[in-house]
């Protein structure tokens, strides 16, 4: 069998990990044989390919981003001169002698897979996020990697914001779920956490902030670029679409900083991490999971149980069907804000 391998999305550390492990044992245990697609969606539908085998998989295990590249290209918004993206990705398909892919991407990639599925192209997903928003796995590698360079950002934050009697606002990524705002804010003890399932009220994030100087130190805010104020929803974005329909985020961090220093009378300042939190290398956890993820991925394949995703439950790597995957957002349950020792708004 002659198999298909592409990264759909954002990037995020661990991809490398799931391409090594699927076509290291793919080929020295089921004998099959790989070829790489460039950019996401894109490379099928320009029947752009890499060799994959295993001298080209060597070394990548602790390197960020991904060796066969990502987009945000929609085929189902692509038409070409008479032919639908599905046709072209159809035919492409055929003339390269590809049986099957294995489609690693988030919420847009594997809505697409599970659409090509339907179509007659037989694919197993595996999901990744660094939002760790899919439903229907527990964890997708990446999101560990990216709380931890949040958590760093905010252990360093606090001593600059104590030193210099500020209020510092952290802007993370995020955009319809919290969970690394969240977790990192909790494991950097920060005393303030925005999401975007729980809009807030800035007089009272002000309100707090204005408590938090007064009775101990400088506070820290942690919010989400999803986070927005109650009743005002798209006032925080460019105003521009990606192919898959979703804005462009950012401005929460300085929005918050500006009204704090207005509101409170204190200097407040923001810092917005931005990519870097999907860039680098991949923490233990994420190697291990993405790693996890490839060998199920390619013995699904193997196995022919086409239509489905690989997914973590409790400790266990299983499959589940695409389509489930992607029907509903994994977002943080109310009663997560009821645990914490934090504001949330
Ligand atoms: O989906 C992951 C994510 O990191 C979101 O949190 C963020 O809104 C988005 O990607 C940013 O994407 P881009 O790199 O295309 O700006």
């Amino acid at each position: 069998m002659r198999v298909g391998v592409l990264t759909g999305g954002g990037d995020c550390p661990g991809l490398n990990a799931v391409i090594r492990a699927v076509v290291r044992r793919g080929i020295q245990e089921y004998g099959l044989e790989f070829v790489g697609f460039r950019d996401g969606w894109r490379g099928p539908l320009d029947a752009d390919t890499v060799p994959l085998d295993v001298p080209a998989v060597r070394g990548i295990l602790p390197r960020g981003g991904t060796i066969l590249g990502s987009s945000r290209t929609n085929p189902f918004k692509e038409t070409g001169p008479g032919r639908s993206g599905v046709e072209r990705i159809k035919d492409n398909l055929s003339g390269l002698g590809v049986d099957a892919l294995i489609v690693i991407g988030g919420e847009d990639t594997l809505g697409v897979a599970a659409r090509l599925q339907e179509e007659g192209i037989p694919v197993i997903g595996v999901p990744k996020t660094i939002d760790n928003d899919l439903g229907a796995t527990d964890y997708t590698f990446g999101f560990d990697t990216a709380v931890n360079i949040a958590m760093e950002a905010i252990d360093r934050l606090h001593t600059t914001a104590e030193s210099h009697h500020r209020a510092l606002i952290v802007e993370v990524m995020g955009r319809h779920a919290g969970w690394i705002a969240l977790h990192a804010g909790l494991a950097g003890g920060a005393n303030v956490i925005l999401i975007p399932e729980r809009p807030f009220e800035i007089d009272k994030v002000c309100a707090y902030v204005e408590h938090r100087f007064q009775t101990r130190y400088a506070p820290i805010v942690v919010v989400a670029e999803g986070a927005h104020p109650v009743h005002d929803e798209l006032s925080l974005t460019s105003g521009t679409l990606d192919a898959f329909g979703h804005v462009r985020l950012g401005g929460v961090g300085q929005f918050l900083a500006t009204e704090i220093e207005k509101r409170t009378g204190k200097e407040a300042r923001c810092t917005v991490l931005g990519h870097v939190q999907r860039g680098g290398t991949p923490t233990a956890f994420d190697r291990v999971l993405a790693t996890r993820f490839g060998l199920c991925a390619v013995q699904a394949v193997h196995n022919e149980q086409f239509g489905m995703m690989v997914a973590l439950r409790g400790t266990q790597i299983g499959l589940v069907p695409i389509a489930e995957a992607t029907r509903e957002l994994k977002l943080v349950p109310p009663d997560r804000y009821a645990e914490a020792e934090v504001f949330f708004g």
